[in-house]
C-alpha cells in the first residue's frame, strides 16, 4: 500500500456496562466509605459488566465504524487494547474481528496494561503512515471485575469495566496523533502486579479467577505523577508546542489527584482537563478512549483542537500522545448495536463473583510461588 502523510481519527464509540456498583454498595461489602473513597480517589461509582470484554468491545467499535462511515470489511486491522482479555490463545482480537464481520483484516492484542489503548493508537498509526495498513480499529477495553479480589479494600474501590474504541484512516491532513512519547520505569515494576494471571500461575492449585492485588499504592502515585509529567512535557517540547496551545488533556483516570498533579505540573488549568474518574473509576486501558469519547459527546473537541494524552500503567509503561482533532466532531453514521439487557444489579454480579473466589484459601500458596525477572539475581 501507499505510505500516506497522516492517520486521523475518522470513528469513535463507547460501551459502558449499564450496572453501577456505588461506594455505598462497596461500603456493604467491606470496611470502607464513601468519604475515604472520594477525598482519596475521586470516584463516586463505578460500572459492572454483566457480559465479556469482547462483547463490550463489539458495541463500542460498532459505534465508532458506524462514526466513520467505514464498512467493517475495510478494516485491514483491529487492535484489543487490554489486560483482562477473554482467552489468550486465539487472541481476543480475532473474535472482535468475527462479531464485527472484518473478514481477513489483521488482529493483534496489546497489553500495556492501563497504556494498551495509547499504545496500540501509536502501533495502528505508525503503521497507516507507513503504508502497511489504510484503515484500524484501535479499542481499550477492560473487564476487571472478574478477576478482582474483591476482599481487597485497598484495590476493590479503585476499578471498574468499559470500553472505547476509535477508527484510525489514512489522511492527507495534518490530523491524528502528531506526537508521541512511550516509556516504562520497569525498575519499578513489582510495585504493581495482578498475582494469578499468566503462565507462572498454571499447575500450582490456583483457581482461575482467584488473584493478589500487590499493589504499592504510594509508589504508584509518585511514578504516575513523574512519568506522565516528564512524558506530557517531553511531548509538547519535541512538538513545538507549549502547554497553551493544548485545548484539552484527556488523560488516564486512575485517581482524581493524579490528575490534579498533572496537570498542574503541565502547567494546564482543570478546566481544560476531563476528567470521568468519578463516574467510571479507573478502567484501565479504557479511561483514556471512553474520556476522549464522552468529551466530543459534551462538546470539548472542537475542529482542529490539540489534544494531550499523558497514561500510565502496570510495568510501569507510561506515555504521552499529542493528537490534532480534525474538522469533523460529529458522528457520519449511528449503529444500532446495544448492549444486551442486564438483568442484575452490580452488587449482584460482585456478589456472584465473590461467591466463587477464595485468594487467600485454597490458592494463597499457588499465587505466592512464582518468582519473575526482578527477583533473579543472575
Ligand atoms: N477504605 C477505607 N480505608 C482504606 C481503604 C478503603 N477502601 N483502602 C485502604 N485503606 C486504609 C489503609 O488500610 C490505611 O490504613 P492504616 O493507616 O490503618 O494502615 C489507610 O487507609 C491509608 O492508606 P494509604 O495506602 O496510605 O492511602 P493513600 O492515601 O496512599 O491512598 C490510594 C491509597 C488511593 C490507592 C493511593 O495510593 C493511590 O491513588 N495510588 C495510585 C493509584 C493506584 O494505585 N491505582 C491503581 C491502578 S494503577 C494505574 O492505573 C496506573
Amino acid at each position: 500500500m501507499t505510505p500516506a502523510r497522516h492517520a486521523a481519527i475518522t470513528g469513535w464509540g463507547e460501551a459502558l456496562p449499564p450496572a453501577i456498583l456505588t461506594n455505598a454498595d462497596l461500603a456493604s461489602l467491606m470496611e470502607t466509605d464513601d468519604e475515604w473513597i472520594t477525598s482519596r480517589t475521586g470516584i463516586r461509582e463505578r460500572r459492572v459488566s454483566h457480559v465479556l470484554g469482547a462483547d463490550l468491545a463489539h458495541v463500542a467499535a460498532s459505534h465508532a465504524l458506524a462514526c466513520a462511515g467505514l464498512p467493517a470489511t475495510d478494516v485491514d486491522l483491529i487492535v484489543y487494547g487490554s489486560c483482562s482479555n477473554d482467552e489468550g490463545v486465539p487472541n481476543t482480537a480475532s473474535g472482535l474481528s468475527v462479531k464485527l464481520g472484518c473478514g481477513h483484516a489483521a488482529a493483534m492484542d496489546v497489553n500495556t496494561a492501563c497504556t494498551s489503548f495509547c499504545y496500540g493508537l501509536v502501533a495502528a498509526s505508525a503503521m497507516v503512515r507507513d503504508g502497511t495498513i489504510r484503515s484500524a480499529v484501535v479499542i481499550g477495553v477492560e473487564l476487571i471485575s472478574r478477576y478482582m479480589d474483591w476482599s481487597n479494600r485497598n484495590v476493590a474501590v479503585l476499578f471498574g469495566d468499559g470500553a472505547a474504541a476509535v477508527v484510525v484512516q489514512a489522511s492527507d491532513n495534518e490530523e491524528g496523533v502528531i506526537g508521541t512519547v512511550l516509556g516504562c520505569d520497569a525498575e519499578a515494576r513489582q510495585s504493581l502486579r495482578v498475582r494469578g494471571i499468566g503462565c507462572g500461575y498454571a499447575n500450582r492449585d490456583v483457581s482461575l479467577g482467584d488473584t493478589l492485588w500487590d499493589f504499592d499504592g504510594q509508589v504508584i502515585f509518585k511514578r504516575a505523577v513523574h512519568g506522565m509529567s516528564e512524558a506530557s512535557g517531553r511531548v509538547l517540547r519535541e512538538a513545538g508546542v507549549t502547554a497553551d496551545d493544548v485545548d484539552l488533556v484527556v488523560p488516564h483516570q486512575a485517581n482524581l489527584r493524579i490528575i490534579e498533579s498533572v496537570a498542574k505540573y503541565a502547567g494546564i488549568g482543570m478546566d481544560r482537563v476531563m476528567v470521568t474518574v468519578q463516574k467510571y473509576g479507573n478502567m484501565s486501558a479504557a479511561t483514556v478512549p471512553v474520556s476522549l469519547v464522552d468529551a466530543l459527546k459534551e462538546g470539548r473537541v472542537k475542529p482542529g483542537s490539540l489534544l494531550l494524552m499523558p497514561g500510565f500503567g502496570g510495568g510501569l509503561t507510561f506515555g504521552a500522545l499529542l493528537v490534532r482533532w480534525g474538522q469533523r466532531t460529529t458522528p457520519l453514521g449511528e449503529s444500532s448495536m446495544v448492549m444486551p439487557p442486564c438483568e442484575q444489579t452490580a452488587l449482584e454480579l460482585v456478589n456472584e463473583i465473590r461467591a466463587k473466589q477464595d485468594p487467600h484459601g485454597r490458592s494463597l500458596r499457588g499465587l505466592m510461588e512464582p518468582v519473575f525477572a526482578e527477583s533473579r539475581t543472575s
